[in-house]
């Protein structure tokens, strides 16, 4: 059995259902896994408030019936259900490869309680061991984020479609996806990548997961959980 089978990713969906209630505000991720769990909450009839991460998680949402709203809409967002990449012991991630990042981030930083489904694979020693880990960045400022991506010792490249075009975000903005080469301090990292002019913001979550449900090999789910203020 795959990790990311849809069987996986809708026990994950309905298990994370629990962390729901009616009338709460809901931030809805983006990603195979966040989109298993709208699929829930949709056919739960539970009425909820969404903040979607993404064009395609609103999509969805909205035609199952969720009422969407913006930040604008809402004081707090109560709990976000989203994916991840990669999971460090520390509940420190990797996310971005559906290209939400930056909206990802912005939701799960204001959550009360960021929820993250994953299949054990995700589950890493050190970020970066397997995933790529994307930065988005404003377009004109691309071939300079991308000599000091190089000079932070990643290596970086453009994200393309399958057409051959420049992956465009729901933000207008350019993906550069980075190899990390050996074990990083994403501490340091966090900050170096932010202080290259013209990046929006990197796909390293530090501090903001609380929750990790990991759909096990055998069907079980297991739930891991961030001490608070554990040391990230
Ligand atoms: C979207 O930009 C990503 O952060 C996803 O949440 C992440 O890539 C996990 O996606 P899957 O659930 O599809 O593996």
């Amino acid at each position: 059995m795959a990790a990311a089978d849809p069987a996986s990713m809708q026990r994950l969906g309905e298990y994370a259902l629990r962390y729901v209630k009616p009338g709460r505000v809901i931030g809805l991720g983006t990603g195979r896994a966040a989109e298993a769990f709208i699929r829930v909450l949709i056919a739960s009839g539970i009425k909820v408030r969404g903040v979607p991460t993404s064009r395609r998680s609103e999509q969805i949402a909205r035609e199952g019936g969720i009422e969407i709203v913006g930040l604008e809409g809402v004081d707090r967002i109560d709990v976000t259900i989203d994916g991840a990449d990669e999971v460090d012991p520390h509940l420190n991630l990797i996310k971005g490869r559906g290209g939400a990042l930056v909206r990802e981030k912005v939701v799960g930083s204001a959550s009360r309680r960021e929820i993250i489904l994953v299949g054990f694979e995700k589950l890493v020693r050190h970020l970066g061991e397997h995933h790529l880990l994307p930065v988005e960045v404003v377009t004109f400022a691309a071939p300079l984020c991308l000599r000091r991506l190089k000079q932070l010792g990643l290596r970086p490249s453009l994200r393309h479609n399958e057409d051959g075009s420049n992956t465009v975000s729901d933000n207008g903005n350019l993906i550069i996806d980075c190899k990390v080469e050996g074990k990083i301090n994403p501490r340091r990292l966090n900050r170096e990548i932010l202080d290259i002019p013209g990046v929006v913001d990197h796909g390293l979550f530090l501090g903001i997961a609380h929750t990790v449900l990991v759909a096990q090999p055998d069907g079980k789910i297991k739930t891991m959980t961030r001490p608070r203020n554990a040391a990230s």
